[in-house]
């Protein structure tokens, strides 16, 4: 656990290194307060012709302020990025160098833009839809309504696999991922988030993402594209019902990966406007308890996993990274799941010989939890499963 910690840190830092003030490390405020907007007078959300980009940003700034914006600054620095054209990893620190130049003047289609921007975050909206784009792990993927922005938590699950991995390869004598070809799962792929982090970071692996959603299946797709990953990722518009149903046995992962919707029905009134509003709620709510797809991926687990759940054919020669594309790995915790803070002992209780239950049947039974991870934010957030 201190070892993966501190890979954490360490990936935080040097992610940090690499791209400047990153985006991921910009936490927008978990609870919003109401904007003031359209209280009072009418808000101007034009700055003043011939503005310096420093003066848009102050403006900007004490816009979203008297709008109630409780993240303002934050805010603020990214829509004026976004209006003045900076995109990708560096916007921010592009925008710091431009904030030094007293001839950076907004043109009139910026000054336009950032009208039209500051407009739409009066109205809560997220500043990840507002600009477009959002970093993930080591990467920079588009993002727009209604599919699940990605979340930094997700980030520590990526983060984890590989630690993961790269200890496994240790066991295994191998690079593992990197030459290797593992195959993995992403159930409920979203903006293709997971699965295209874990193939961007292990060249060797190819995933397939599956959603029920057209829209985010369409949004992964471009994801894969745009970062030139399409070779190794596929995004397959099925629910994971309708999947394992067509796949039956016909098509075997290494590792299953997913962070399903899982928050409890009756805790989603109190999540944040820009969630409830702007969020696919099939994204977010997973049921009466919060496990209605979480015991999906636990009853197909195993038959995902292939009917031996792993480990190279026997003779097969496993030295030197360079093993025939389709042979399986035993890993020692195939399955990883982002799940509510909540739901690690009850996840415990739905594995395992012993649980068979009206809730469980013998997909579930052949699982055991391995381990329950807490997120930075002291939260028992992750559970890593393997075949009992
Ligand atoms: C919490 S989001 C995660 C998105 C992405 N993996 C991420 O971490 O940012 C859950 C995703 O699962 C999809 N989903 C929900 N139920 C599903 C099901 N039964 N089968 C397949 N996908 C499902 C939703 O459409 C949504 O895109």
């Amino acid at each position: 656990m201190l070892s993966a910690l501190s890979a954490l840190l360490m990936f935080a830092t040097l992610a940090h290194g690499i791209f400047g003030p990153a985006r991921q490390h910009v936490r927008i405020a978990k609870s919003w307060r109401p904007m003031m907007v359209g209280v009072g007078v009418a808000q101007n959300f034009l700055a003043s012709p011939g503005s310096t980009v420093r003066e848009a940003l102050a403006f900007a700034e004490s816009t979203l302020v008297s709008c109630g914006d409780p993240e303002a600054s934050v805010a603020a620095r990214h829509l004026v990025a976004c209006a003045v054209g900076e995109t990708g990893a560096r916007s921010l620190s592009n925008l710091q160098s431009r904030l030094q130049d007293a001839d950076d003047i907004l043109s009139a289609a910026a000054t336009e833009h950032l009208g039209e921007l500051l407009r739409r975050r009066s109205a809560r909206e997220p500043i990840q839809y507002l600009i477009g784009e959002w970093d993930f792990h080591m990467l920079t993927l588009k993002v727009r309504p209604p599919i699940l922005v990605p979340r930094p938590e997700t980030e520590e699950l990526v983060e984890y696999i590989l630690a993961e991995l790269r200890a496994e390869g240790r066991r295994l004598g191998l690079g593992l991922g990197t030459t290797t070809p593992l195959r993995i799962l992403d159930i409920g792929a979203g903006s293709g988030a997971i699965g295209l982090a874990l193939a961007a970071a292990l060249p060797g692996a190819t995933c397939v993402g599956i959603d029920q959603s057209a829209e985010a299946v369409a949004l992964a797709r471009e994801n894969a594209a745009m970062l030139g990953l399409q070779d190794r990722y596929e995004c397959v518009h099925a629910s994971l019902l309708e999947f394992v149903g067509e796949a039956q046995g016909a098509r075997t992962f290494d590792l299953v990966v997913s962070n399903p919707p899982y928050i409890p029905r009756s805790d989603m009134a109190g999540l944040e406007p820009e969630v409830l509003v702007y969020e696919d709620d099939a994204a977010l709510c997973g049921g009466s308890d919060g496990l209605d797809v979480v015991r999906q991926i636990l009853d197909a687990a195993p038959g995902l996993l292939g009917r031996d759940a792993g480990g190279p054919p026997s003779g097969e020669e496993v030295g030197g990274g360079s093993i025939a594309r389709g042979a399986a790995w035993r890993l020692e915790s195939p399955v990883w799941l982002e799940v509510d803070s909540s739901h690690p002992p009850l996840v415990a209780e739905l594995v395992g010989p012993g649980a068979r239950s009206a809730d469980t049947n013998v997909g579930a039974a052949r699982l055991k939890l391995v381990r329950s991870i807490r997120d930075l934010g002291g939260l028992p957030r992750f559970c890593v499963l393997g075949l009992g």
